[in-house]
């Protein structure tokens, strides 16, 4: 008997010390690249507008893009408030107190937005990176112009704190974090595209659907998101397409969820972009439907 206790003793505490080991591999490994410094080398200089013109498509680009997790304030909110995730707030982008609009250059934000890398040269956690860096100079310089048209508002959030899953998530590159490790820092900025060139229009909206979608549009199930190229939505209209993604309803007559398929957002593009963006879901290529 006293035999077996011990062995159980001896397994038990074997286990216990491989997870005590995990664990402390876990947040060194993640707390390393999460304090690194990174360097973004390619160069570029901005020239932001002022006038109001621009400054209203920087508000649309906004809110396409970049309202849902910085708010319609632009003070920013709580992103993940999760004992297994953390607790991370977005960024407040205003001019206001801790706002970064009080202390960043034109360059300093668009570097934090293309490449994940902030002025200190420490990495940002949980901004979206796939399309990012796909938004060309002068929509960034209209972003920039709106930005900087914002009312100030102080906030004063606590610094993060990261969780356990999202360091193991974090640690084995399950899911993509930090945004830097995913972007080449020497690639410099697009160079803007006009909405009549319509392919070249579309492929550029495009690459913001990708982001849920997948860069080959066949969907991730972790996500919910279904397959859109043209094996799965080929028969659609351009008349459906454009009433699925400005009104939230399929050709069957069945409704989007906008807290997961943002089309509200969506109705801020014109009937020209939404062809553009058509055009070019036609040319894809079909993944077969699962
Ligand atoms: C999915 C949510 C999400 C979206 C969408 C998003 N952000 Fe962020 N953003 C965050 C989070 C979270 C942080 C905080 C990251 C950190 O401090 O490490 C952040 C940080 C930032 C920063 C850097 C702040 C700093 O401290 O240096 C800037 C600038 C920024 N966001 C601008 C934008 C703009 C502009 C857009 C739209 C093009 C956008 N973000 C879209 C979540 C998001
Ligand atoms: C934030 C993630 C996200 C983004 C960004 C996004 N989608 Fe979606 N999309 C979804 C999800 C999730 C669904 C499923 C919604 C549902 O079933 O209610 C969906 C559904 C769809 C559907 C319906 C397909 C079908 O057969 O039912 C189409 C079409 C579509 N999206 C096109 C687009 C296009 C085009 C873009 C870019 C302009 C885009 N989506 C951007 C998440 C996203």
């Amino acid at each position: 008997m006293k035999r077996v206790l011990k062995w159980i003793g001896i397994v038990v505490g074997g286990l216990l010390g491989l997870i005590i080991l995990l664990v402390v591999g876990v947040y060194a490994v993640s707390a390393s690249r999460l304090n690194k410094s990174y360097e973004v080398t390619a160069v570029f200089t901005l020239h932001v507008p002022h006038d109001p013109e621009s400054i209203a498509a920087g508000e649309k680009l906004f809110a396409i893009y970049c309202e849902s997790c910085h708010g319609a304030n632009l003070a920013g909110d709580l992103f993940s408030d999760d004992p297994a995730f953390g607790q991370i707030y977005s960024a407040n982008l205003t001019a206001g107190e801790n706002g970064i609009g009080r202390s960043y250059s034109d360059e300093e934000i668009a570097r934090a937005i293309w490449y994940g890398v902030k002025p200190d040269g420490s990495p940002t956690v949980g901004m979206p990176y796939e399309f990012h860096q796909a938004i060309h100079i002068g929509d960034m310089e209209k972003l920039i112009a709106y930005i900087r048209s914002a009312p100030p508002v102080n906030t004063d959030y606590p610094r993060p704190s990261y969780g356990p899953m999202l360091r193991v998530m974090h640690t084995t590159k399950i899911f993509p974090l930090v945004t830097v490790e995913n972007v080449d820092t020497s690639q410099p900025p697009l160079a803007p595209i006009s909405p009549e060139e319509t392919l070249a229009y579309g492929q550029y909206l495009a690459a913001f659907c990708a982001a849920c979608h997948m860069p080959d549009f066949a969907g991730n199930e972790m996500f919910g998101s279904p397959n859109i190229t043209p094996a799965a939505i080929g028969a659609w209209t351009e008349a459906e397409f454009l009433r699925a993604m400005t009104e939230g309803v399929r050709p069957d007559g069945t409704l989007l969820n906008p807290e997961e398929m943002p089309w509200e957002s969506f109705g801020r593009y014109t009937d020209e972009e939404l062809r553009a963006l058509w055009a070019y879901m036609q040319t894809v290529a079909p993944v077969a439907q699962e």
